[in-house]
């Protein structure tokens, strides 16, 4: 007998033991397809989801939603104009992020705003303008400013260039990789743009229905594919997956890209393949995989002293 509908989307899980861990200054990127749970995942990573189990942890200690490490991770939203109240002056909301964390002396917190601000490539005469005032791509620095207010260790940046002119989104994309080289901070980068994911990141993780499938270099995952899945998403086909019950409702011990894998075998319905020690969760991947290992061995030093994400 089927379940109602209803208790089906309850019993279904957005991130299904996704374990990611992000060295100290490593920008990650996240891709895969919409619903995956790319910005879920994100979200988990600083503090506004609670995972329903596992835990988020910095340098090794768990971190709880709300505690005061929590402001290590900051987030940057794929909308500019939709993360900033309309009724404040940018610079008072990089003011606040301030104010609230309680960095720097009171009376020093304007020349700490007006560095901000000239590190992200903005003029004072910006931090006095309301939202409406400013473009997207200049909203989005101010963004950058805010999160990197608080000195974190890891900013979650959501899809942060999408909703730009394709105009502005290389200066964006630079200013992200210039902060990086400069103040050392992590990212974890979601997009969709394969070739953003390529010019910016350290490792690439790809997800596919709330679960990690393959991760690894640039030049592995991108390079060459070895998840099915992957090799679709790098080829630009449009996805084909199977119509009607999304496979996260149904048995959690089989691959869940199966119903659309052409190299799927019997037995991936039957089993989940677990994420291996080469970053790949597939039983019968496409290719040989000479220097395929390399992936975790390329990983910066010090990765023990990480954020790593489990949910
Ligand atoms: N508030 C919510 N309540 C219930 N389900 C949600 C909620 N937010 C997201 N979902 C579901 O969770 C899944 C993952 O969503 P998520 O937004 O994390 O995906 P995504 O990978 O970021 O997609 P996109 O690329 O479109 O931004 C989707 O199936 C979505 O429908
Ligand atoms: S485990 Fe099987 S179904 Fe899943 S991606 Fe690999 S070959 Fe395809
Ligand atoms: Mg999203």
């Amino acid at each position: 007998m089927g379940l109602p509908s209803r208790w089906r989307a309850r019993r279904m899980r957005i991130l299904d033991d996704v374990d990611l861990t992000l060295a100290p200054g490593e920008i990650v990127g996240l891709v895969g397809e919409s619903g995956s749970g790319k910005t879920t995942l994100g979200l988990t990573l600083v503090g506004r989801h609670s995972p329903t189990r596992g835990a988020i942890r910095l340098g090794g200690a768990p971190l709880a939603p709300g505690t005061p490490t929590q402001r290590r991770l900051q987030m940057v939203f794929q909308d500019p104009l939709g993360s900033f109240n309309p009724r404040r002056r940018v610079g008072d909301a990089v003011r606040l992020a301030l104010d609230v964390h309680r960095i720097g002396l009171p009376s020093a917190r304007e020349d700490i705003v007006a560095a901000l601000f000239a590190q992200v490539g903005l003029a004072s005469e910006h931090a006095v303008r309301f939202p409406h005032a400013l473009s997207g791509g200049q909203l989005q620095r101010v963004a950058m400013a805010r999160a990197l207010a608080t000195r974190p260790d890891f900013i979650v940046a959501d899809e942060p260039v999408s909703k730009l002119d394709v105009s502005v989104r290389a200066q964006i994309l630079n200013l992200v990789r210039r902060t990086n080289a400069e103040t050392g901070v992590g990212l974890l980068f979601i997009t969709h743009d394969l070739a953003a994911a390529q010019f910016l990141c350290h490792r690439i993780a790809v997800m596919y229905l709330g679960r990690i499938v393959e991760v690894g270099t640039p030049e592995v995952v991108l390079g060459r594919p070895r998840h099915p899945y992957t090799a679709r998403l790098v080829a630009g086909a449009a996805y084909d997956g199977a119509a009607g019950t999304d496979p996260r409702l149904g048995p959690r011990e089989a691959c869940f890209y199966a119903p659309a894998c052409r190299r799927r075998q019997p037995g991936c319905f039957e089993a989940r393949p677990p994420l291996d020690e080469t970053g790949l969760a597939c039983f019968h991947p496409e290719g040989i995989l000479p220097g395929a290992a390399s992936a975790e061995r390329t990983l910066p030093k010090g990765h023990r002293d990480a954020v790593t994400a489990r949910a």
